[in-house]
């Protein structure tokens, strides 16, 4: 079976790169299309508290038989939970909905700039890494100068920031500060949400062009670019041809024709990290 290749974080832990995303799926389906995933490859799957499916990712997990350190699991903490002892306790509900003893990655969701509480917050991510309770701690949705805030207040840096980014929305700017500080890139709504992209001409060439799924391109484009990459899909063949992009070699100049159709802060679909709260 086709596997995902590795990214590594700084910290010595590494996360498969094409993972399976699960906002907007609904608990009592969870469990069935995860275990869907996990049967198509992915070894990696992205929730959160706010998503309400918890529970049932941690049931597909155990259901799976799969080892338990075989396969990533990312959670994030919501936005009412900042602060110190909010997180600890916020972390301590999404362990028993999960049913885990450890996490691989935890994330704080967003960066809410209308409180002041990220330092806080990470401070008690640091705790949880200390303790061995989390293997790797990262953000998302932050911003060039949250990432600032929470280096210079404790010089952890994250070792990813997932963020909204797909070929209308490229993020150049912010990609290249992740570089500089050895901070993953993990991309999410990969594919705008089922949006546009999929039907943009320059895609469907290409996808032509293979015999693929525009969805295959979009994610093959990701892949190539070292992006981190989690796609959402509850539609059993289109959890597997997505995994099936690993499979797909775009050549330097698609790379560039996609890459090519960003349309800057239009192309964002997503809720933005300056007004969120
Ligand atoms: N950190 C954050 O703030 C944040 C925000 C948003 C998302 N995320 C994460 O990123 C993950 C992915 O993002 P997303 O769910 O917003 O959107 P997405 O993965 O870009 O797109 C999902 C949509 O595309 C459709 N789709 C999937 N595969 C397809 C294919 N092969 N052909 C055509 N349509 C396809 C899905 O439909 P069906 O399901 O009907 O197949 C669904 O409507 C989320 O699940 C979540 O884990 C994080």
């Amino acid at each position: 079976m086709t596997t995902s290749p590795m990214i590594a974080f700084y910290d010595g832990h590494q996360i498969p790169q094409l993972g399976y995303g699960v906002w907007q799926v609904e608990n009592d389906v969870t469990e069935d299309v995860v275990g869907q995933a996990l049967a198509a490859g992915y070894r990696h799957i992205d929730t959160a508290h706010i998503y309400g499916n918890e529970s049932g990712v941690g049931a597909a997990l155990r259901a799976s038989g799969l080892d338990r350190d075989d396969v990533f699991i990312t959670s994030k903490l919501w936005n009412d939970d900042h602060g110190y002892d909010a997180t600890l306790k916020a972390f301590d509900a999404t362990m028993e909905n999960l049913g885990l003893d450890v996490l691989d990655l935890f994330l704080i969701h967003f960066p809410v700039p209308s409180k002041t509480l990220r330092v806080e917050t990470w401070k008690a991510f640091i705790e949880l890494h200390k303790q061995g309770r989390i293997r790797s701690i990262g953000v998302s949705n932050f911003r060039v100068e949250d990432l600032e805030e929470l280096e210079a207040a404790t010089g952890i840096i994250p070792v990813i920031n997932q963020i909204e980014l797909h070929p209308y929305f490229g993020q150049q700017q912010l990609r290249e500060y992740h570089a500089s500080k050895a901070i993953v890139t993990e991309s999410w709504s990969p594919l705008g949400q089922g949006g546009g992209e999929l039907t943009d001409p320059v895609i469907a060439d290409i996808a032509t062009a293979h015999g693929a799924t525009p969805a295959q391109v979009i994610i093959a484009w990701h892949l190539a670019l070292g992006l981190v990459v989690i796609p959402k899909s509850e539609t059993p063949e289109r959890i597997v041809a997505n995994f099936e992009s690993l499979d797909l070699r775009l050549s330097a100049t698609e790379i560039a024709a996609i890459s090519a159709l960003d349309k800057g802060e239009s192309g964002r679909q997503g809720a933005n990290p300056n007004t969120f709260s």
